[in-house]
């Protein structure tokens, strides 16, 4: 048996409309769909290698080797290829992101997508978009949304089959950017795995549910007729929703600090001004400001003036997962 090697790369993604509790914790069936936009220059890489000579998987992520939670991670994904292969070999696997993992952007979504890719192409699986999709949403939810390209859409379904993303719009669609607000870092978070667990104790999760088809379709529908102001006020809206869950939850998860509000009223206030921006937050602190290209300078340069922002991060609109030779 020789070594089956392959490369894949994957960029993060930030959502618009966001996914937060599981129905099927282990399957990662979402309680809702979600929509995102993929994180152009900010890539995870990704090297598989099926060796017949290792007794155990390997990881190494950013130069660093890890085991336990984070291994089985990986481990549970290589078990999934190998039983859809028919192979038995353990794998290295060698991971490397160009942004910093205090960036507060989840690297979990392009690491699990240009893993799927990275394994399956290894092992000489030819799987479609969507089986690529269902793959790495075994490993982390939004890593579904990572691998088709530009504005995406992760249909929740009912069952593994019918849980996948698609791309709603390509990444030339739409000039957008993403300035990333990083604020100084207070106390480790609780991760995205635990935080969905908790979702349902939240009074106001299944009213966030219940009304995530209305949200999802004034979403796609402003991303299709480019439509800013729409976008802004739903996207806005959404994360509200879930962080008032968050918020609500038990124990509560209050991912706020108080710069996070500062920028949250100056995007507002910039936008009633006539500058075209909106917020959106994950599972942290640190505040996404979306803006078209053109808006880029002056909302990079307001953003780096507010009390409380270290740095800012931009992205453009970012392709599919896709493979390197
Ligand atoms: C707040 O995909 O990181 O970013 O499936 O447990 O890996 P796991 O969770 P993850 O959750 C993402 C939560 C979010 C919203 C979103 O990206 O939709």
């Amino acid at each position: 048996m020789k070594t089956l090697s392959a490369t894949a790369q994957a960029h993060p993604n930030i959502a618009f409309i966001k996914y937060w509790g599981n129905r099927d914790s282990v399957l990662r069936l979402p309680s809702n769909g979600s929509i995102s936009m993929n994180l152009d220059g900010l890539t995870t890489r990704t090297t598989v290698s099926f060796q017949p000579s290792l007794p155990f998987d390997e990881l190494t992520i950013n130069g660093h080797e890890v085991i336990g939670k984070g291994l089985d991670r990986v481990s549970s994904i290589l078990d999934l290829v190998r039983r859809m292969a028919g192979i038995g070999m353990k794998a290295e696997v060698i991971s490397e992101s160009n942004f910093p993992s205090g960036a507060g952007i989840a690297s979990s979504a392009s690491a699990f997508a240009a893993l799927a890719l990275a394994a399956t192409q290894a092992a000489g699986l030819g799987l479609s978009e969507a089986e690529l999709s269902r793959l790495a949403r075994r490993g982390s939810g939004s890593a579904s949304r990572s691998v088709p390209g530009g504005f995406v859409e992760w249909h929740a379904g009912n069952t593994d089959e019918e849980s996948f993303a698609e791309s709603i719009a390509s990444p030339d669609h739409w000039d957008l950017a993403d300035c990333v607000a990083i604020l100084s870092a207070g106390h480790k978070q609780t991760g995205s795995t635990e935080g969905h667990a908790l979702a349902p104790t939240s009074p106001l999760q299944a009213a966030r549910v219940a009304d995530a088809p209305r949200r999802l379709d004034l979403c796609r529908q402003a991303i299709l007729k480019r439509d800013f102001e729409s976008l802004a006020s739903i996207v806005e809206l959404d994360s509200d929703m879930m962080h008032a869950v968050m918020m609500t939850s038990q124990p509560a998860l209050f991912y706020w600090q108080p710069a996070t509000l500062t920028v949250m009223q100056a995007v507002r206030e910039w936008r009633s001004q006539g500058l075209p921006v909106f917020y959106t937050i994950d599972a942290g602190p640190n505040v996404h400001v979306l803006c078209p290209q053109a808006a880029l300078g002056e909302t990079e340069k307001n953003l780096r003036g507010l009390p409380g922002v270290t740095d800012v991060l931009v992205a453009g609109v970012g392709g599919p997962a896709r493979l390197l030779s």
